[in-house]
């Protein structure tokens, strides 16, 4: 089944062997689910410390603990609770991108009918300033939103984190809420929060 997008198309469904979103933007850029052939490229990434020295979720990380995250990814769920994606151009990895955490948008909401998501996107140093970023996340904000129904997607970082705020700034053009009562559990006291109008005028 193809969905239809103004910034990606969706080969399959998710759970699929041959789901993934290919960008209209950039071309040969995909976002698919890891594999067994694909874990070690994950591993690698969440591996360099580059990308991680400001995500306590993975900075302190074994390398054990890195490669159950990323067998964990390699599954699809249902409800589904994550999705997670390996970026690449043509096949070479660049990067991970995705929604790590998929659950009811409102603690309160007992029907848990309302579901949220956290994203977040690692590019590897040698790719970085091209717009693989922005284009990566924006593929998982329209199909978190669009596809997956989410009500919100929130992102999140720290205010140290200048490459990424200044794409969710500067690129997505969003301003941040910035947190009074210290750093969340990941580490991070800034958050952004889209709402299904982000589809309207962007995708
Ligand atoms: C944040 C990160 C994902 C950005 O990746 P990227 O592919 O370089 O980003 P893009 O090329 O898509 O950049 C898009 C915009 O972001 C901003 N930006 C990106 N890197 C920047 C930097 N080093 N300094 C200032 N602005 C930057 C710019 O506004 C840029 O737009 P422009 O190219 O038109 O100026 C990358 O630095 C990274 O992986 N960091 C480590 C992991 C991490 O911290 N992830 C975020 C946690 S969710």
């Amino acid at each position: 089944m193809a969905s239809i997008s103004p910034i990606y198309q969706a080969i399959g469904s998710i759970g699929e062997s041959q789901f993934e979103l290919q960008s209209k933007s950039i071309p040969g850029l995909t976002l698919r689910i890891p594999t067994s052939e694909t874990i070690g490229d994950v591993v690698d990434i969440l591996a360099n410390k580059a990308n991680s020295e400001l995500d306590r979720s993975i900075s302190d990380a074994t390398t054990e603990e890195l490669q159950s995250i990323a067998r964990h990814w390699t599954t699809v769920d249902s409800p589904l609770s994550h999705v997670n994606f390996l970026v690449r151009q043509g096949d070479k990895p660049l990067g991970i991108a995705g929604l790590g955490w998929i659950g009811p948008a409102n603690d309160e909401d007992e029907k848990q009918s309302e579901r949220a998501g956290a994203a977040g996107v690692m590019i590897q140093p040698f790719a970085r300033g091209k717009g693989y970023a922005y284009e990566a996340l924006r593929m998982v904000f329209a199909y978190g939103l669009r596809e997956l129904g989410l009500t919100e997607v929130w992102v999140g970082t720290h205010s140290k984190n200048v490459p990424m705020r200044k794409l969710m700034e500067n690129k997505f053009g969003l301003l941040p809420e910035v947190s009074t009562d210290g750093l969340d559990k990941f580490g991070n006291d800034l958050q952004w929060t889209l709402k299904k109008d982000w589809l309207q005028p962007n995708v």
